[in-house]
């Protein structure tokens, strides 16, 4: 960011910071970002792709030019998988901090308190990340579509219209443990079986009903390979482009998970850990992410809900929000195999800098 020109700073929730002033000095400022964390074993143009396109764009950008600010940031945290739940970073700009989220706890039973204090922050502060919404015009961030419907397309570029809203869950099956030679299966009430149904029919509603169901994590206790297991501890992730369609599977899974407990003598509890609703993108913003695509040659540019989570679903309650998307190999993404081709990173940044002239041009204070 310093070699892009930008006065940097680190806020006070770990956020990386720089911003380039407009015409004048202390103007609202137009955000460009994305975040710097990843899931486990996880690729590596997720997040922070938006973060490098970003300060590319500022690169390109005379500063005392625009009529608005520029500010690049890296989000941290934002795919919650140290601590459980999403958007940290965002939610501390945005200022929608929860401090219950302070005694979170990750695997080795470490605080989110004590994991900011050995970072070098001070959850005391935190307020002092908070921003307000007379300080920002709005919230860009351009990222990997993680999905096919570019590649199927064989487009480079979209619009996003907007975020799915997605509930993150923690589920426990309980039975009862017992030997796995001497117990009759009438006699067995066996947690991870009746958790492994669960899973199937999570499954099954959720392509039934047109929304995306997900288990990416499951435990058998007390875990011995001769041990029938008497509890099983499983995550739901749920996320649909309307958070009504979402819901209303959740209840389906709640009554197949009460039915199976009830055939298979097993208790069911659910637990969530995580919500956020679908936000739709600023249609102003969204013109210019569209004006931008056009720039580099595509004149009839696509449009699609994300079916992934972004900062965004964050940013949008202190200032409004769109996205630009480009292809990436496969759709392929959380995993080591994520691709992304130079041509299409270099129509994105051309389309990302369009996209900043297109709303500076615009914009009226
Ligand atoms: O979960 C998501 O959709 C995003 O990658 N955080
Ligand atoms: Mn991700
Ligand atoms: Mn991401």
């Amino acid at each position: 960011m310093e070699e892009a020109g930008l006065s940097t700073w680190q806020d006070a929730a770990g956020n990386q910071c720089g911003r380039m002033e407009g015409r004048e000095p202390d103007l609202p400022a137009l955000l460009l970002g994305s975040h710097i964390d990843t899931v486990p074993d996880a690729g590596r143009y997720d997040g922070m792709l938006g973060v490098l396109l970003a300060i590319q764009v500022a690169t390109r950008i005379e500063p005392g030019t625009l009529p608005f600010a520029l500010e690049v940031v890296a989000f941290s945290d934002e795919e919650g998988t140290r601590f459980g739940t999403a958007l940290l970073g965002s939610r501390a700009l945005a200022g929608t901090w929860d401090d219950e989220w302070w005694n979170l706890t990750d695997k080795d039973g470490i605080t989110l308190s004590e994991a900011f204090t050995d970072f070098g922050l001070d959850p005391a502060r935190l307020p002092g990340a908070f921003r307000r919404p007379e300080q920002l015009v709005g919230y860009l961030e351009a990222h990997i579509e993680q999905g096919t419907i570019l590649e199927d397309a064989d487009r480079r570029l979209a619009a996003v219209t907007s975020i799915a809203g997605a509930r993150r869950f923690s589920l426990v099956m309980t039975g009862k443990a017992g030997h796995a030679g001497g117990t009759r299966y009438d006699r067995r009430r066996d947690a991870l079986v009746g958790a492994s149904e669960l899973v199937i029919e999570i499954e099954r509603l959720s392509k039934k009903h047109g929304v995306i169901g997900t288990v990416g994590q499951m435990q058998a206790f007390p875990g011995g390979v001769n041990v029938i297991p008497g509890r099983a501890e499983f995550s739901l992730d749920l996320r649909a482009e309307f958070d009504e369609d979402r819901d209303s599977v959740l209840a389906l899974i709640d009554e197949a998970a009460a039915e199976i407990g009830r055939r298979r003598g097993l208790h069911f509890e659910r637990d969530e850990i995580y919500r956020a609703d679908a936000v739709r993108c600023d249609l102003d913003l969204r013109a210019a992410v569209e004006a931008g695509i056009r720039s580099t040659g595509d004149d009839s540019p696509m449009a699609f809900w994300s079916r992934a989570g972004h900062d965004g679903v964050a940013v949008v309650a202190v200032t409004p929000f769109a996205m630009l998307f480009l292809r990436c190999l496969g759709g392929i993404s959380h995993h080591p195999d994520e691709a992304v081709t130079v041509d299409d990173i270099a129509a994105a940044l051309d389309a990302f800098e369009a996209t900043v002239h297109a709303y500076a041009a615009s914009y009226s204070a």
